[in-house]
């Protein structure tokens, strides 16, 4: 088993810590990591978290109300682990956009370090910032971290040995903009205070087993490589599926952002990336992004006259939720205004201009409210050229291949991490009846071990410096490119349409796959 190198000692300054990402990941995802044993237990000896936000309270108070959120949402809860870890937590009251915080603040820094003695001697300790706020504090945030002098890392990169200073790096979460222009302007103000190399931009997709997954069955495996192409790959489809509303984050959030911005900008197009990128020259994080940024590149911008035929929008209807009770509809939740019509569904077909997809589409689709919470790859195969069986009653004629559907295989992200391919088989007995069957691998069952939150594993990456499953500024502008047409059309947000809870979506969707004689893929 190849050995990661150690997470670097340092502090943890989460900008925004009475709310709601810190109390439902970040602390409890700390506090599985502080356990020792299993999955879990790889958190640096030297380390403490130091919350930021502007509800007054005390350490004492912030400890309790994060134990509270560790009960709740960490992997597995007991007092005697949480008591070993609440020392390296603390809290520090201030308002971070604004620059008279950060005195305090790096006064509160030299404190916990000299009692915790989290730096190496005679150095300043190691800063991990975590920006979990809300977007529109980022920029002012990024430039008084800029103005507080916090930041050394970058003024000192070329002149001095970087693995004998400390360091400084910022996490940022997602939404990162609301379109093109924003995304870029963002990456801007970054730029300003940190050197590209200490940005982790993060994305939990990218820290889930399966998504990583996708890399090592393309290419620690011989024999997918060789198909993984516009010769033999009829279509791929990629699906988020959530059954849940929007529920309370509507009015605070979701109404300006929608599914394309939230889920398909982001996430479904970093799992498109891995899908689909040429081999990395090795599994590293500045080879991989340069793979996803050539990706991004080659993908389509498709044409405004395009966008209402290869894109569909919806949003759930009033009707039963998961639960059977009647819930309402999208435009009824609080804090939505109707007229935005912003989107709980999105559907979009993309084409990529290179040599291995021309032709080969992919379809991406997000929704709230659908009939399964489900994340899923489907590579469609090509038909068989021929139908051999064409005498025996088996199929149409021998043109592209008599009916015979092409194989299918599916990588399962979440929640069932696995891989299916279907093929088909000759039932036994008499005569030839064809089947459709599967071989199938679920990995908890074949690998053990236990499912762990992707929030975890990413803030470990970011304390050993190790990039790989973040992105880089020009992958987030490049994904920005590609639904930034799809965002701006006026056409397309007008057609929105109504969709049943608990359904696949709008009927639109399946019309989007039947105009090109395909189906979507709903188990
Ligand atoms: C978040 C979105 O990034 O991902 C949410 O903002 C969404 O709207 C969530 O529910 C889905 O994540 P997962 O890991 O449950 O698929």
């Amino acid at each position: 088993m190849a050995r990661m190198p150690a997470p670097d000692p340092c502090i943890l300054v989460i900008f925004g810590a009475s709310g709601d990402l810190t109390g439902r990941k970040l602390i409890p995802a700390l506090y599985d990591l502080s356990k020792t044993g299993g999955a879990h237990g790889q958190l640096p000896e030297r380390f403490a978290v130091i919350g930021v936000s502007r509800t007054a309270m005390s350490d004492d108070e912030f400890r309790g109300k994060m134990r509270e959120s560790a009960r709740k949402h960490a992997a597995s809860y007991d007092d005697a682990s949480w008591n070993a870890f609440v020392p390296k937590v603390h809290y520090q009251v201030g308002d971070a956009a604004k620059i008279d915080c950060y005195p305090g603040l790096m006064k509160r820094i030299e404190d916990v370090d000299r009692t915790l003695r989290v730096a190496r001697e005679g150095c300043a300790p190691n800063l991990l910032l975590y920006l979990s706020v809300a977007p529109q504090l980022y920029e002012p945030i990024i430039a008084a971290v800029g103005e507080s002098g916090l930041v050394t890392e970058g003024k000192r990169w070329c002149s001095i040995n970087p693995a004998e200073t400390a360091w400084q790096r910022i996490i940022i979460e997602k939404p990162f903009g609301e379109d093109l222009h924003s995304a870029r302007s963002l990456n801007r103000a970054l730029g300003r205070v940190f050197e590209e190399e200490a940005i982790y931009r993060i994305d939990h997709y990218l820290g889930k087993e399966l998504v990583q997954n996708i890399l090592v069955l393309r290419f620690a495996n011989s024999i997918f490589e060789p198909v993984w192409n516009r010769q033999h790959i009829d279509h791929i489809q990629l699906t988020a599926a959530e059954t849940l509303g929007v529920g309370s984050r509507a009015g605070t959030f979701y109404d300006g952002a929608g599914a394309l911005r939230d889920m398909i900008q982001s996430h479904l197009l970093q799992v498109m990336a891995l899908v689909a990128i040429e081999p990395p020259s090795v599994f590293e994080a500045a080879p991989s992004m340069r793979e996803k940024i050539k990706l991004f590149d080659s993908a389509r911008v498709t044409a405004a006259a395009r966008v209402a035929r290869n894109g569909v929008f919806g949003r759930y209807g009033r009707g039963a939720g998961p639960e059977g009770r009647v819930e309402p509809a999208y435009t009824e939740e609080k804090g939505v205004d109707p007229a935005r019509k912003t989107e709980t569904y999105a559907a979009i077909r993309l084409e990529i201009d290179n040599w291995r997809w021309e032709g080969v589409p992919f379809y991406l689709r997000s929704g709230k409210k659908l009939s399964k919470k489900l994340t899923e790859v489907v590579v469609q195969f090509r038909r068989p050229p021929t139908n051999l069986f064409r005498r025996n009653g088996r199929g149409g004629g021998a043109g592209d291949g008599g009916g015979l559907p092409g194989n299918r295989l599916v990588i399962n992200i979440a929640p069932r991490e696995g891989l299916e391919l279907s093929v088909l088989g000759k039932v036994p007995g008499q005569g030839l009846k064809f089947e459709e069957a599967h071989l199938s691998l679920d990995y908890l069952e074949r690998f053990g071990g236990e499912q762990v939150d992707a929030y975890g594993p990413l803030l470990l990456d970011a304390m050993r410096g190790d990039r790989t499953l973040f992105k880089h500024r020009d992958e987030v502008e490049g994904g920005w490119r590609i639904v930034q047409p799809f965002l701006e059309n006026r056409d397309l947000r007008d057609s929105i349409e109504e969709y049943a809870p608990g359904s696949w979506g709008p009927r639109g969707a399946d019309e989007l796959l039947a105009r090109d004689g395909r189906a979507w893929h709903n188990p």
